[in-house]
């Protein structure tokens, strides 16, 4: 009898044993993304998200074991998906800010970033403080959003804020605004895909070095380890470089 016992009990376990991590490996992480950011993430013909974040992220996942699954998610509300547990991750372009930190945990940098200054080729501006008294278009709650603020002041009328980046850019090509101000990438690959706009670039020295990061729910140190893993691994085995090129040329 107890030798029975004791022979089910050990087929009992090696089954738990050998199932637990077959049933770990078997979650979909669910990724949320603003798929409205070229060339970090956008929505192609088959609908479908890409870009540099999807396949950043996709690549470093394959290595960490897990799998994810990007769903186009408003940017208004993004981090909150976190919280309530919508999302798992959230892979939007997504500076790594000191206020952002209290709220949530951030991979290692797998991005560096600034801010650059979009107006019409046309246009006297020629540096971030010659906006300080003009209509600026940004895209809410994003960090050109906190830069734009410190130089007009945050309730100031003259900036307006839109869910996106294109409904920014929009405005500068309708001549509502005199300038947008939003990630170099986004508004670098604008312009070079958007000849017939006929819009120039503004780089500042007083804009800051940002870096891009993954975030996850505060307190999900399981996940955070396993794409920080994956980060290190795509960066060391040539994987990343490659999908940089990708986009960005050498
Ligand atoms: N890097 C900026 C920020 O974190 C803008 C990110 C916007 N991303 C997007 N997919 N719309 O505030």
């Amino acid at each position: 009898m107890q030798r029975k016992f004791g022979k089910l009990f050990a087929a009992l376990a090696c089954t738990l044993a050998f199932s637990a991590p077959v049933f770990a490996a078997g979650k979909t992480y669910q990724v949320a993304t603003d798929a409205s950011y070229a060339p970090f993430e956008s929505m192609n013909d088959k609908k479908e998200v890409v870009g540099f974040d999807v396949d950043v992220l996709t690549a470093a996942a394959a290595k960490a074991g897990i799998e994810v699954k990007f769903i186009n998610t408003p940017w208004e509300g993004i981090f909150a998906t976190l919280a309530t547990g919508d999302r798992d991750i959230v892979a939007s372009a997504v500076t790594i800010t000191p206020e952002r930190k209290q709220t949530m945990d951030f991979t290692n940098p797998y991005f560096d970033a600034k801010q650059l200054i979009a107006v019409s080729g046309s246009s006297k501006v020629a540096k971030f403080a010659d906006l300080k008294n003009l209509k600026v278009a940004v895209q809410t709650g994003t960090t050109g959003d906190e830069v734009v603020q410190k130089l007009l002041g945050k309730t100031n009328p003259n900036i307006k804020r839109f869910e996106s980046t294109p409904l920014a850019i929009q405005e500068l090509l309708s001549g509502g605004v005199d300038a947008v101000v939003a990630d170099n990438g986004v508004v670098t690959n604008y312009v070079a895909n958007n000849k017939g706009a006929k819009l120039k670039t503004i780089d500042d020295a007083s804009f800051a070095k940002e870096s891009y990061g993954f975030a996850v729910h505060k307190g999900n140190a399981d996940l955070l380890a396993k794409l920080n893993k994956g980060i290190a691994a795509i960066k060391a085995d040539g994987t990343y470089d490659k999908i940089y090129k990708k986009y960005f040329g050498k």
